[in-house]
């Protein structure tokens, strides 16, 4: 995908060329490689359900069916991240908003916006884990419920942060990423393990006050237990926002 060409609304499989091919090869082997021993034995679980390879880009129709038939979700594409309204609107009706276009080669280290590799190979398997499910639909309810008020939603963007996109798992002492912008990126993944980045418990209360920044490698990380433990904060999360 050049950069500032369009970006396609929806996937048009014939559309994409030997270069997104290579692309989505070069990223995932990469990524897959980087990530093991790292990443969390839940997501491997959920890529290998997904079918997802290194020699074919996702067909988004295949994934659908997976989707629907375990947990219920559904990919709603879009040309560009989505705003936030649109976006927890979607994942309120557990459809969850993706790019269908890869970086170009040019790009393949570093790309302004999500594209395809991160959305797909990133965010969608772990879709399929109930707990983590669950929790990502209740958080979608929530979101679309406080959409208009700019502090509670700001609150709500930080949970999303701190969890779906850049947190982590304790596992036999050691530190997992499920985090879906720690997967699609080695840098963030080799911070994310690093001693020097701060890991703190999984505090609802605690991320509802820690402001992010979408521009730099994290500094802090927050660990979940288990997605048990995500979904069972839930009711906690519903009191700290409407509450407040
Ligand atoms: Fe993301």
């Amino acid at each position: 995908m050049l950069k500032n060409s369009a970006k396609p609304k929806k996937q048009i499989y014939k559309n994409y060329s030997q270069e997104d091919f290579d692309v989505w090869k070069i990223l995932f082997e990469k990524q897959i490689q980087y990530l093991q021993n790292k990443v969390a034995t839940e997501f491997i679980d959920s890529l290998k359900k997904m079918k997802f390879n290194s020699n074919k880009i996702p067909n988004f129709n295949k994934i659908n069916k997976i989707l629907k038939s375990s947990t219920g979700w559904k990919i709603k594409t879009v040309p560009n991240i989505a705003e936030a309204k649109e976006f927890f609107s979607c994942l309120s009706k557990k459809q969850f908003t993706t790019t269908c276009w890869l970086r170009s080669m040019a790009e393949i280290d570093y790309l302004e916006e999500p594209d395809m590799f991160h959305d797909v190979f990133a965010h969608i398997p772990l879709l399929i884990n109930k707990n983590y499910s669950n929790f990502f639909h209740e958080l979608g309810k929530i979101g679309a419920s406080v959409i208009g008020d700019k502090e509670k939603l700001k609150k709500l963007q930080r949970l999303y942060w701190f969890t779906i996109e850049f947190g982590l798992m304790r596992s036999k002492n050691a530190f997992k990423i499920y985090g879906a912008g720690i997967i699609s990126s080695k840098e963030e993944s080799e911070n994310a393990m690093a001693k020097s980045s701060t890991k703190k418990e999984y505090n609802v209360k605690q991320i509802m006050n820690h402001s992010f920044r979408t521009d730099v490698i994290q500094d802090t990380y927050y660990v979940i237990n288990s997605f048990e433990e995500l979904k069972n904060s839930i009711d906690e999360i519903r009191c700290e926002l409407y509450d407040s």
